[in-house]
């Protein structure tokens, strides 16, 4: 599916985000990434979020399972190391990096637990983790997002060329859990200080611990 998604992925996250995405990319990079450090973007995808972690001073991996995803990444930028790989059974020694980030990737990992469970491993003792993903408001924005989310992204999705696997979004959002619940999840795996702040009215969350 994502390979599918590859050619119009960053176009359809400018128009889906009116351009915020970037900004959201470059707070969640500032808040792990310390300059020099070993740093981990898993699910790169075409890259975006490994770009900000090396724009804020780390010495990237961005590693992702789908080649056409990277394809776009490589084309990017050869300031970042990036590799071919599963989150769910990464191929790094424990406490290799000192920092990982993860942007709306996370959401699609088969098991959430497992995966958090790898990135705690990869991890030095209090390496620093952030997880940048759409979450479910709750309040007076939940009705425009239900609409924005059931009807507009995948209506988007069909008219621009190539994306039509966004009519996946949705489910997976309904899938994954709340803010409190993945802080939760977050702490079960092994993360300590879990804490997390939203943006865009609360339909996009950063979630940052430390490797306990
Ligand atoms: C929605 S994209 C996010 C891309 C990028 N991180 C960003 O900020 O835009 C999700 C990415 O997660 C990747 N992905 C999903 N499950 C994965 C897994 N188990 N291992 C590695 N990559 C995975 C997909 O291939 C896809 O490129």
């Amino acid at each position: 599916m994502f390979d599918r998604i590859a050619p119009v992925y960053d176009l359809m996250n400018r128009v889906m985000t009116a351009g915020l995405d970037q900004r959201w990319r470059r707070i969640t990079a500032q808040a792990v990434v310390r300059p020099g450090e070993r740093v981990l973007d898993a699910c790169c995808g075409t890259g975006d979020l490994a770009l900000a972690a090396a724009a804020a001073g780390g010495a990237v991996t961005g590693l992702d399972f789908s080649a056409q995803m990277l394809e776009r990444a490589r084309a990017k930028s050869t300031a970042v190391t990036w590799l071919e790989g599963d989150v769910l059974a990464l191929p790094f020694a424990d406490g290799a990096f000192q920092a990982a980030t993860v942007g709306f990737g996370i959401r699609n990992v088969d098991d959430l637990g497992a995966g958090l469970r790898e990135l705690r491993r990869i991890l030095a003792g209090d390496g620093r983790l952030a997880i940048l993903e759409i979450t479910q408001p709750t309040g007076a924005l939940a009705p425009f997002y239900r609409l924005w989310f059931d009807r507009i992204v995948p209506l988007l999705g069909r008219v621009l060329p190539g994306g039509a696997a966004y009519t996946y979004l949705p489910a997976s959002v309904r899938r994954f859990p709340g803010k409190e619940a993945l802080a939760d999840q977050l702490r079960a795996a092994g993360f300590a200080d879990v804490a997390y702040r939203t943006f865009a009215g609360g339909i996009v969350a950063l979630h940052t611990g430390r490797a306990a």
